[in-house]
């Protein structure tokens, strides 16, 4: 690609709160960079198309150098047709007092048909990050309803798990989150969830890391939504653009993507769970190699056995 042609990025659930933050990152520059201009696909229901149709009005009035056109519409063909980049944001956030997996019907439903749009007119290449919950078993429900698709084409966002345990562990001793190594948050985007500090440089007390922060992480989100009075929007939609951004970009360091197993670490193939993860040559890569300890195995198996629960309660969608 030459840096004066646009990419076409897709943003669902348009008119909503994450959108409301994600698309001005985006056409920024702030996922494939400063040199690449890009093309806006806004997908949303009907109802809500003319609220999207407001942002698009206010993202032209942003001015911004790269932008070079904005479509809004509710057909996902439309949408999807050659689009590079997909954030599947679409889908109906939890309120107080529900967990994630009370959701699934509600939205799993959603990803069969976007899932099957994609494989029918996206780019050959595009890459999909599910931030819609529950992420990742809308996920698998994408990658499943693809079959031309390559697996690894589909992830979830569980980056905003990592952030939140970068910035718990900097925090709490004052190291800056940029010099924290190797911390990675395994399972499903859940309660149920493992922050694990086994591997980083941090220097913290496993009193404070077993019994604070880990919880403290796995259930911030119910705890945005409790005194903010609604779930997280701007930092959901800063970590969906550090995920698309290091897919596309590439690490050093390690980062949580919640990706199609391969089975490693116990993790049943086909699920999509989070894994300590680099990315290399556009492509996310499971750090191999690592030595798990009896806790270490007992939280990752409780959160995969979540996913295991999520995939059998979603497999009618999948029929036929
Ligand atoms: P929101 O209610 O403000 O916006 C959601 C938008 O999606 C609405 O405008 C709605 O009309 C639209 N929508 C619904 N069905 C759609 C469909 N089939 N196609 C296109 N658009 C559709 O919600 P929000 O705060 O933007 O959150 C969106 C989702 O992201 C929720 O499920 C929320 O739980 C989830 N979330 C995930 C993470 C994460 O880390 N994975 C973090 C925060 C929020
Ligand atoms: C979050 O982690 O903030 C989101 O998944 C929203 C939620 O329902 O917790």
């Amino acid at each position: 690609m030459t840096a004066s042609q646009p990419v076409k990025i897709t943003v669902t659930g348009a008119a909503g709160n994450i959108a409301y933050s994600l698309l001005w990152r985006i056409t920024a520059g702030d996922v494939y960079g400063k040199d690449t201009p890009v093309e806006l696909a806004l997908l949303e229901i009907p109802d809500a198309v003319g609220a999207a149709e407001g942002v698009a009005m206010e993202l032209n009035d942003s001015a911004f150098p790269l932008l070079r056109g904005i479509t809004v519409t509710d057909d996902p063909e439309v949408a999807f047709k050659d689009t590079k980049a997909a954030f599947l944001v679409g889908s109906r956030p939890r309120t107080k007092g529900m967990e994630r997996a009370d959701l699934l019907e509600a939205n799993g439903a959603i990803f069969t048909v976007q899932g099957k749009a994609l494989n029918a007119v996206a780019a050959r290449d595009v890459r999909v990050l599910v931030v819609g919950n529950p992420a990742n078993t809308n996920a698998y429900i994408a990658a499943n309803s693809a079959p031309d698709l390559d697996p690894s084409q589909f992830s979830a966002l569980m980056r905003l798990d990592h952030n939140r345990t970068l910035s718990q562990v900097s925090l709490k001793t004052g190291v800056p989150t940029a010099e924290l190594t190797k911390v990675a948050v395994w399972g499903n985007h859940s309660a149920s969830q493992f922050p694990d500090l086994t591997y980083s440089n941090a220097e913290v007390d496993e009193t404070w890391y077993k019994e604070e922060m880990i919880p403290k992480v796995a259930k911030r989100g119910a705890e945005i939504i409790a005194v903010r009075g609604r779930s997280s929007a701007a930092s959901a939609a800063s970590a969906a653009v550090d995920h698309m951004h290091d897919w596309i970009h590439g690490t050093e360091d390690w980062r949580t993507a919640a990706i199609v197993s391969d089975g490693s670490y116990g993790v049943d193939e086909g699920l999509v769970a989070g894994f300590p993860t680099v990315s290399r040559d556009g492509k996310w890569e499971i750090v191999q190699g690592l030595e798990l300890s009896d806790f270490q195995k007992e939280r990752i198996e409780a959160s995969v056995q979540e996913l295991r629960e999520e995939r059998e309660a979603v497999a009618h969608l999948l029929k036929g």
